[in-house]
């Protein structure tokens, strides 16, 4: 991990929404370095701030919201600080791109697919005719879709969910954006069509040179792809490593817990494990760690006082007390303990 190779760095973010008379904090002093080719996956519940973060690097935040303080540096800019529209039009689309949650509302369902990436390619890459039209199919050979010839005249409903999607991303790459932000669509795809979307993205990252981010709930979908992960919870990375060290040495609880819920953990007839309680209200001031009132071997210190970054490894840190070196050893849940060893397949999962 190169300072040299970082392609984004995002300090100390605050982000707040304000709601009638009442404001929000989303985002609660976040910092991340995005390292230039890489696939980063970012993973929490709903509500923990995945979205807004991202939409943050592009000036998408809601009307109500607002960044209270904090830098996101990228290239000689401080995203920041950019006051107007002329100012995002330099970087939306063709530096970083996003690729929405919701397929289906991001393609116009009256335009052919082909006329719609075209009119992508021919706004960011300055050609026309015939040259448009085959960069056209190739970015849609590119992205899967076979038989790009005839499917370049089809509308959007004549592709199944999984298509459409590879579709939105043909329109996002054709514009030759460095970072490429998916966020998942929550409901639509299925678990083998999250996958095959996942695989395509890390072939795209080698064509197209990409820097790419993957949002989910799913820690489940990215363990392969990934080449990182960081867990959000409550508006704040809690953990950040390889995706080799968040799976087999993971080290926040609210980790564990997440590793714990993975359907492919479960034991045959037994009910899958959920994570208690709710996540905290994000209009009051959150004390300590946020995650401890649904820790069950939370530490006093945890409702205290705020952990920073305890460094794992140079790849890897977690915001836990329990990496401090005067908390009690603590061993993560058994039942997530043989990870590494079950995927192995040195014992089978007893
Ligand atoms: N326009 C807004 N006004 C008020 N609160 C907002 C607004 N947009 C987002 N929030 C709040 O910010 C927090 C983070 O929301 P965000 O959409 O980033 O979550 P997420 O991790 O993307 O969730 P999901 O997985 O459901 O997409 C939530 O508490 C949400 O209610
Ligand atoms: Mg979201």
């Amino acid at each position: 991990m190169d300072k040299d190779n970082i392609i984004m760095s995002v300090e100390n973010l605050i982000i707040r929404f304000k709601l009638r008379e009442d404001i929000l904090t989303a985002i609660r002093g976040l910092s991340l370095d995005i390292y230039r080719g890489e696939s980063l996956a970012i993973v929490g519940e709903s509500g923990s701030g995945k979205s807004v973060l991202t939409k943050s690097f592009l000036g998408l935040l809601d009307n109500n919201g607002w960044i209270e303080s904090g830098n996101i540096l990228y290239g000689e800019h401080n995203l920041v600080e950019f006051k107007d529209e002329r100012q995002w039009h330099k970087i939306r689309g063709k530096e970083i791109a996003m690729v929405f949650q919701e397929p289906m509302t991001a393609l116009n369902p009256l335009k052919t697919i082909g006329k719609q990436i075209r009119e992508s390619i021919e706004l960011h890459q300055g050609i026309t005719g015939d040259d448009a039209k085959n960069e056209t199919i190739r970015v849609l050979e590119d992205v899967g879709i076979s038989n790009a010839k005839y499917r370049y005249n089809q509308y959007p409903h004549e592709f199944s969910g999984g298509m459409r999607q590879r579709v939105v991303i043909a329109i996002a790459v054709a514009c030759r954006p460095k970072i490429l932000i998916c966020d998942e669509p929550t409901t639509a795809l299925d678990v083998t069509v999250q996958a095959q979307i996942l695989q395509l993205l890390r072939e795209l990252k080698y064509k197209y040179n990409l820097t790419t981010i993957y949002i989910t709930h799913d820690l489940g979908v990215v363990a392969n792809v990934a080449d990182r992960i960081a867990v959000m919870y409550a508006g704040d990375i809690i953990e950040i490593g390889k995706s080799e060290e968040i799976f087999y040495n993971p080290k926040h609880p609210y980790t564990w817990a997440l590793l714990s819920s993975l359907p492919q953990l479960g034991k045959r007839g037994e009910p899958l494990y959920s994570i208690e309680g709710t996540p905290p209200n994000l209009f009051h001031e959150i004390k300590g760690d946020a995650f401890a009132p649904r820790n069950p071997k939370a530490l006093k210190i945890d409702f205290v006082e705020r952990p920073p970054y305890f460094q794992v490894s140079p790849t890897h840190k977690a915001k836990t007390w329990l990496l401090d070196p005067r908390a009690p050893k603590l061993q993560p849940p058994k039942s997530i303990r043989y990870i590494g060893r079950l995927d192995r397949g040195d014992i089978d999962g007893e």
